[in-house]
């Protein structure tokens, strides 16, 4: 099962990420993290210890990978490379692994433009394109607001884009323009969190934005989930009973929403 969160700057999508990622785990499936965030953090929401985290060089940064691969130089323009790099075995290659949860962290290109057809790029885009339509495992994408990066055939493939929103309306037209853009490149499933709700007016406000089946959770603003950010646990272990039962429930929603039978 494929599986991208995305969604406006700041609404969750990490911290949901790493919650996903632990109770897949804990219900038995083989998980791969992957971070497509260029300001990665998902190593994090996962409570991969700083030590390890900070071991972790992502592959957009490894040039000689880069230039191996594509057969030129990262951040130099105007080079013939390949467009089609071998990739299938950077993410076994190439990711960690905690408490049985593989991550592999991707990096960004920083500079160029969003269509940029530079070699660290085209490796990246190979590669996110190989996790989704190849890798057997669950794969639960951490991705930044845009999903331009997204290719056509990547896009078909992912069984369930989550879109985070928080209580606003500039949270709500990035979901919109994320929809759109979605469904151009040919993905039909979406489905909404309502994250860091205050009170049942502001769960109201998100549900009546979207059609009922379109909401697959509402996560309440919580102190603990701010706090484990503080203190850099992962959120799931910070989780309070009636929230883990919550996010248990957003889980199950998401298997049914991808028809698979399993359930903690
Ligand atoms: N339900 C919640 N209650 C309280 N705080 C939350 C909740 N969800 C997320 N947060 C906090 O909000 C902040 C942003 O969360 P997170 O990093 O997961 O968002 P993001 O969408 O991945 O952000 P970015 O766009 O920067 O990648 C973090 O400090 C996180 O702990
Ligand atoms: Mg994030």
């Amino acid at each position: 099962m494929k599986i991208a969160v995305t969604g406006k700057g700041g609404t969750g999508k990490t911290t949901l990420s790493g919650i996903l990622c632990h109770l897949f785990k804990e219900d038995g499936y083989q998980v791969l993290a992957v971070d497509a965030d260029p300001d990665a953090n998902l190593a994090s929401a996962l409570g991969i210890p700083l030590e390890l985290a900070a071991s972790i060089r992502p592959i957009s940064e490894q040039r000689q990978l880069i230039q191996e691969r594509t057969g030129a130089e990262p951040n130099q323009f105007g080079q013939l490379f390949k467009i089609n790099p071998t990739v299938a075995d950077l993410p076994d290659a190439y990711s960690i692994e905690f408490q049985g949860i593989k991550l592999l962290v991707m990096g960004g290109v920083k500079k160029g433009g969003e269509g940029c057809a530079c070699p660290e790029n085209v490796l990246l885009k190979s590669l996110l394109s190989e996790i989704i339509l190849r890798r057997d495992e669950v794969v639960v994408v951490d991705m930044e607001a845009g999903i331009e990066h997204l290719g056509r055939a990547t896009a078909q493939t992912i069984d369930l884009m989550l879109i985070v929103v928080e209580p606003g309306a500039r949270s709500v037209q990035t979901a919109e323009t994320i929809m759109r853009m979605g469904a151009e490149l040919g993905l039909k499933n979406f489905g909404i969190i309502g994250n860091k709700l205050q009170n049942d007016a502001q769960k109201e406000w998100i549900a009546k934005r979207y059609q009922s089946d379109m909401i697959l959770g509402m996560i309440p603003f919580d102190a603990t989930i701010q706090e484990a950010d503080l203190l850099q646990k992962a959120p799931m272990e910070a989780l309070q009973p009636d929230l883990k039962q919550n996010l248990v429930g957003i889980y199950t929603n998401i298997l049914e929403r991808t028809g698979d039978e399993h359930g903690i």
